[in-house]
């Protein structure tokens, strides 16, 4: 319930769709707790934001000690520690040809930042994106989305140039019964795209999210990301992975990419990466990022010293709790657990996940998107004390992201709770 006279609903504009009426006061862990002293379990992370949990407090102590030592330390005038340390420690987990960092705010800005460094590095003016992909709300972000129309519709014209091959959603392929693998009939899409819409000669990148997320929590087969990474490297064309969802440990290896085999020439970092503050980044090779004129790309807040310093012991954490290591455990019980769930009750068509990027697509009894379930689901979790989202094209499946630090037995709290919601609601 709204508490307060402080009512969101008057003071914030409806285009923040609202997925609780919660008005938070604290949180911890996996816990927010509400002005009531209600506690929920937040299954959503603040939308794969707090992967090290709410409040870490080693996040939280790093965040005290540098806004006591400077907070706004402009990044065209002043260098400091904080931006260097995290950019150091977020490449060490990186391959090698991922060694410099371009500090931003905003997921939507990393995505700007790499469309702009993929043109200037290439000196061609075109991007293929995937349909279902969800990039950021900004225009040049907008234009690479295609997870929902209501995110680019009325605000045409959006970018030129951008282009959109579909992207493997093998639970909804239309390719079944074909002897031919669906992936490779989507891959074959894709090279048709080259062959009847926009020369290779002409493309600065393929720009793709490892996972999709907004889309609906579609996973790629790793030869479908094998033969993206091929056909790049014939036509001299960038390949930019969007990590901002799936990476920092989210799909139980720090990077979603890790699990193709393949190593892609610039990502894009936010979400998780400072624990809930605004920070996002472009990681590329320094020979790319030379290309960048100086001048030519900037922003006023880029390399916060709070933002970074929290963004450095984050991923310290990450390391020193085995944070991918804990999503990758925990998230197969999840996993498990949904599909025992999904054996007694069809209205679940699929189970779907790596580490603790879960998700569960709710059918109607001839196979069709079901978002009256997952609403229903949702509300019925929501009542129990857990928050959930949903994502999908037609808000078909809810998407299970916890913090990274829970623990197993919190994991079958939640399926305790959310069979009972199933079981009431679907
Ligand atoms: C994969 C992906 N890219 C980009 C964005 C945009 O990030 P932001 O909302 O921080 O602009 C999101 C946000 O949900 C995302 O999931």
């Amino acid at each position: 319930m709204v508490q307060t006279a402080l009512n969101p609903a008057t003071l914030i504009p409806r285009v923040i769709g609202r997925y609780s009426p919660v008005v938070v006061d604290h949180a911890e862990g996996i816990y927010v707790t509400d002005l009531d002293g209600k506690r929920y379990m937040d299954m959503t992370s603040g939308i794969a934001v707090t992967n090290t949990g709410h409040c870490h407090p080693r996040v939280v102590a790093a965040i005290r000690e540098q806004a006591g030592k400077i907070i706004h330390a402009q990044q065209n005038i002043l260098a400091h520690e904080p931006m260097m340390k995290a950019a150091a420690e977020l490449t060490s987990t990186l391959p090698a040809n991922l060694n410099q960092v371009f500090w931003a705010n905003s997921g939507a800005e990393a995505i700007e930042g790499a469309i702009k460094l993929a043109k200037v590095a290439t000196h061609r003016p075109a991007i293929v994106a995937f349909r279902g992909a969800f990039h950021g709300r900004t225009h040049a972000a907008m234009s690479v989305t295609s997870s929902r129309a209501k995110v680019r519709g009325h605000y045409e014209p959006l970018l030129a140039a951008m282009y959109y091959a579909p992207y493997p959603y093998l639970f909804r392929n239309p390719y079944k019964g074909d002897p031919v693998d669906a992936d490779l009939r989507y891959f074959a899409e894709l090279e048709h795209l080259f062959e009847t819409l926009v020369m290779p000669d002409d493309v600065a990148a393929v720009l793709m999210e490892t996972i999709e997320g907004e889309g609906g929590y579609i996973f790629p087969t790793k030869r479908w990301v094998q033969k993206v990474r091929e056909l790049c490297d014939k036509h001299g064309i960038l390949l930019i992975m969007d990590e901002i969802q799936t990476g920092m440990g989210r799909t139980g290896r720090m990077w979603g990419f890790e699990h193709y085999d393949v190593t892609p020439d610039i990502i894009t970092v936010a979400k998780g990466i400072a624990s809930g503050l605004p920070v996002s980044a472009v990681v590329a090779d320094k020979a790319l990022m030379d290309k960048w004129a100086p001048g030519s790309h900037g922003g006023t807040y880029g390399g916060n010293a709070v933002g970074t310093a929290a963004a450095y012991e984050t991923l310290r954490v990450m390391k020193d709790e085995d944070l991918p290591g804990n999503a990758a455990r925990v998230g197969q019980v999840l996993i498990d657990g949904l599909r025992a769930i999904q054996a007694d009750f069809p209205v679940i068509g699929d189970v779907r996940g790596l580490g603790l990027m879960v998700a569960a697509e709710f059918v109607t009894p001839d196979g069709g998107p079901n978002s009256a379930a997952v609403a229903r689901v949702i509300q019925a979790c929501f009542e129990r004390g857990v928050l959930l989202i949903n994502c999908g094209t037609w808000d078909q499946v809810i998407r299970v992201i916890p913090p990274l630090v829970i623990t197993e037995a919190q994991v079958r709290e939640f399926l305790t709770i959310f069979r009972e919601a199933v079981a009431t609601a679907a």
